[in-house]
């Protein structure tokens, strides 16, 4: 089979490697790709969100499958693109561009939460036709607010006012200051919800599902979950907190009202669904989909599946995903994400990065990388994602820090504090 794969970030490396290992795959390539991409295929020089330029390229290189990584695609309606006549023989994985509402546009989601009676927070869409809800809500509830532009936003269009005063103040901002542009024309304010944060994954081709490791971020990003939000300053797998229990619960209330809820909307969906969670007073509730993998989620989610992917594809293709084995491994895996100093604000690249040939316990995914002149340099904010793994979270994030001490880069940066609630840092 002949793979293309879409994006450019830390998620698409670990997917170009775990693909890279299928008895099933024959050519591999990655558009745009990183430095590390390039040792699992061919990097092209194509956008992602040139459906023509894809089209032309899977044509002419006979793509069987093309993988999509990032959301931004899968929003743009890469999915209904290749249902046309001549293309339907490539498939897709993603989700159709109505799925993708579901991380779109957070009123869509709240929409189909309450239409499928899926446990999510209180909320209230606001506009500028009714911003004096919205002052009211601030007047009558408590803080801390929970305020979030509708649409895309690179992962900054949340924010969480501990006062009045600066809740009316952001929410003018993003409505008629337009802040987001058109993703925050619309908010969502919803009732704070206080709990623990957990993320949990599912493949599905939308009406069968398989499981997938579960796991929790570090966005902040400073050590005590400080600072900046930012992609994601590490993470890991499995998260202790949750067991069998909570695992039956969020499938019953929450993944399976998720899937017949698409089949009743007819939305076709071909992908990975990443729900959002907190558990507050023993219920998960979702604070929101995304119609992708996470990013550092993958890089600790399929090192922990011993499946082939592209046969886990082939099975949702064929109506075969109920009872696929993905063979959930019952290692830990922690990974620690290096950034670039000023990350998630301004920062500098095309910094040389050395010592990844020393690194032999630990896998190393590239995310802002690049080769310049022969030459690995830094390209972005996330740089690379280390991940250890180990027969417990505790091994795991030593062999992650051990590596991270032999890879340098002109103000390489991480946080020291990784999986710190359930296990003492010592650095
Ligand atoms: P989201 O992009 O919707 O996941 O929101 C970003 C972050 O804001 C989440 O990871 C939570 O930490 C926080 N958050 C979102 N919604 C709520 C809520 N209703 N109550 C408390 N925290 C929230
Ligand atoms: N790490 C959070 C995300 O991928 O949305």
């Amino acid at each position: 089979m002949n793979v293309l794969l879409l994006g450019s970030g830390g998620r698409e490396c670990t997917l170009a490697w775990k693909i890279s290992q299928s008895s099933i795959l024959s050519e591999l390539y990655i558009t745009p790709g990183n430095g590390g991409t390039l040792e699992y295929g061919k990097n092209l020089g194509i956008s992602a969100s040139d459906f023509p330029a894809v089209e032309k390229f899977c044509l002419e290189n006979d793509i069987q499958l093309i993988v999509c990584g990032p959301e931004q695609p899968a929003v743009a309606g890469i999915w209904d693109y290749f249902q046309r006549a001549n293309l339907k023989h490539i498939k897709v994985v993603a989700p159709s561009q109505k799925s993708a509402m579901l991380e779109g546009s957070k009123a869509f989601a709240k929409e189909f939460m309450a239409a499928n009676q899926i446990p999510t927070a209180d909320y209230l869409e606001i506009t500028k036709d009714n911003l004096e809800k919205a002052y009211q809500w601030f007047e009558e509830k408590n803080p801390p607010f929970v305020i979030k532009a509708d649409g895309l936003a690179e992962g900054k269009g949340v924010v969480l006012p501990e006062t009045k005063e600066e809740a009316r103040q952001l929410i003018d901002e993003f409505i008629l200051g337009g802040k987001f542009g058109t993703s925050s024309e619309k908010v969502v304010l919803e009732e704070f919800l206080d709990g623990m944060e957990f993320s949990i994954f599912v493949y599905t081709n939308g009406s069968q599902y398989v499981l997938l490791p579960n796991a929790k971020d570090y966005k902040r990003r400073f050590e005590g979950n400080k600072g900046l939000n930012t992609g994601g300053m590490g993470c890991i797998s499995p998260v202790p907190f949750i067991d069998k229990a909570l695992i039956e619960q969020v499938e019953s209330k929450v993944i399976k009202p998720t899937i017949e809820g698409l089949k009743k909307a007819q939305m076709p969906y071909t992908g990975f669904i990443y729900f959002g969670l907190i558990l507050c007073q023993n219920e998960a509730k979702v604070i929101e989909y995304n119609c992708r993998l996470g990013d550092p989620e993958t890089e600790v989610i399929l090192p922990r599946t011993n499946c082939d992917l592209l046969a886990l594809f082939q099975a949702g293709f064929d109506n075969k995903l109920e009872g696929f084995e993905v063979g959930i491994s019952e290692k830990a895996a922690a990974t620690v994400m290096l950034v670039s100093d000023g990350y998630p604000e301004a920062y500098e690249k095309g910094f040389p990065i050395t010592g990844i040939e020393n690194v032999h316990q630990a896998f190393v995914f590239h995310a802002g990388t690049m080769i310049k002149d022969y030459q690995l340099v830094t390209n972005g904010g996330r740089v690379i994602a280390v991940t250890g793994m180990g027969e417990n979270l505790k091994d795991a994030l030593s062999k992650s820090y051990d590596a991270i001490e032999r890879i340098r880069f002109k103000g390489m940066k991480f946080r020291t504090d990784i999986g710190f609630e359930f296990y003492p840092s010592e650095k």
